[in-house]
């Protein structure tokens, strides 16, 4: 039985998991802003992916509050600051931090390292993109894992939620490659394992 999905942000990243998961037979709700919405999306959904801009994260802890608990929460934000920059540098991650604001929810972290035009699919060019996947719950980290093979990723367990780090940075990294450097967004990381 695969598990119902809440997504909370509707914007270029809460559409394409929508795609890629319904795509592939799971069972979505997503949320914008509007506070009814978000709190049933919440309560509803056993894995809720937070698609919010990083700087939006404690509003939205602050409406769902407790109903988070026990819940699996699938961070895929970048921690940049509003002109772009990491906004928490090396020693910590937005993974991490949440994680401290959140002690009841099993916070994983995916899908930071890949722009949203490819999350649907998990491909560019016919090729599949790695999935990293961090977080220090094996179960909750075993259903992400899966829900990104199905939708035709490589997934790669990227072990503890501290190497949220390392891949906030490397996504940090895919935005320059892709914007600063104007190579677009129709590129990704691939491991070879
Ligand atoms: N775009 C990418 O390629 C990409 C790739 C990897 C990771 N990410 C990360 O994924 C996250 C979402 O990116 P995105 O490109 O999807 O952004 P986006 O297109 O701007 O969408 C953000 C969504 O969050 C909603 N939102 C904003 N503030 C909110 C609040 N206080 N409460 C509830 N909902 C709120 C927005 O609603 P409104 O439309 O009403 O503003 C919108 O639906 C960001 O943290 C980003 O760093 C993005």
């Amino acid at each position: 039985m695969k598990p119902k999905i809440g997504i909370i942000g509707s914007g270029n990243v809460g559409t394409a998991l929508r795609r890629g998961l319904e795509g592939t037979g799971y069972t979505v709700q997503s949320a914008g802003r509007d506070p009814n919405g978000l709190l049933t999306t919440a309560a509803w959904g056993e894995i809720l992916i937070l698609a919010v801009p990083f700087g939006a994260i404690d509003d939205v802890l602050r409406q769902v509050g407790d109903t988070i608990n026990g819940k699996i929460l699938l961070d895929v934000t970048n921690a940049l600051t509003p002109d772009y920059q990491l906004a928490l540098g090396c020693t910590t991650s937005g993974a991490e931090e949440l994680q401290r604001k959140v002690p009841k929810a099993k916070v994983v972290k995916a899908f930071n390292t890949m722009f949203a035009q490819n999350m649907s699919t998990g491909k560019v060019k016919g090729e599949k993109l790695t999935l990293f996947v961090a977080g220090d719950d094996g179960t909750a980290k075993n259903l992400v894992l899966s829900a990104g093979r199905d939708i035709g990723f490589d997934p790669v367990d990227a072990g503890p939620l501290k190497n949220a780090r390392w891949m906030e940075t490397l996504g940090y990294f895919n935005i320059q490659l892709g914007y600063t450097l104007k190579m677009g967004t129709e590129i990704g990381f691939k491991l070879v394992h």
